[in-house]
């Protein structure tokens, strides 16, 4: 087993193949890598790992992508302890068309982990988006990477590599 769990949800491929990227970037033999539609089966799977990369793309009006509903809900109900758990979010979303829900999954799945005791990490200032609101602000930051390949995919690879370095000091196997 790798150090690091990467676990996405993705409807029509944008978030998979962010989060392939990701993996290739920090590497391949220190990250595993799960679709929440075709390889997650329960909470076990995320409570292997210390240290998770969770990608989650924002549908609805500001909702999580539908393969996290259901184990979100299960996690609601069972309060699994994430302490001791390392994770930070990536997504995501359309910063002009949903320009009033802008990656709003990701201030969904913050809350929840948070609330089961995980430590969140990889805030990004919000100086380099234009958008009209976000429910994933907090404290004046993103919880988590927002992206956008809609409107601003010429950004994406210097969004993910700053957001890496960043995370650095909490990932040992991102800083090495
Ligand atoms: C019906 C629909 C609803 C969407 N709702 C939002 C939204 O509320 N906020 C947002 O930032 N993006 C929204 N998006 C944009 C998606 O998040 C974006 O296309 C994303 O790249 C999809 O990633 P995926 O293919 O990995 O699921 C929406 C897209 C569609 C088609």
């Amino acid at each position: 087993m790798a150090e690091i769990g990467i676990f996405y949800g993705s409807t029509s491929g944008t978030t998979e193949e962010i989060a392939e990227k990701i993996r290739e970037l920090i590497g391949e033999d220190v990250c595993d890598i799960y679709s929440m539609e075709d390889d997650f089966d329960d909470v076990d799977d995320l409570l292997k790992y210390d240290y998770l990369l969770l990608g989650c793309s924002t549908w609805g009006a500001g909702e999580v992508q539908n393969d996290w509903r259901e184990p979100l809900f299960d996690m609601e109900v069972d309060k699994p302890d994430f302490s001791g758990k390392t994770i930070a979010m990536f997504g995501p979303g359309d910063c002009d068309g949903h320009s009033k829900h802008f990656v709003g999954a990701l201030g969904l799945m913050y809350d929840q982990f948070k609330a089961l005791g995980a430590k969140m990490v990889g805030f990004v200032a919000p100086d380099d988006y234009t958008y009209e609101k976000s429910s994933a602000i907090r404290d004046g930051m993103f919880v988590g990477l927002p992206l956008d390949e809609i409107n601003e995919s010429e950004k994406t690879d210097e969004r993910i590599s700053s957001w890496l370095e960043s995370l650095k000091p909490y990932f040992p196997a991102i800083a090495t």
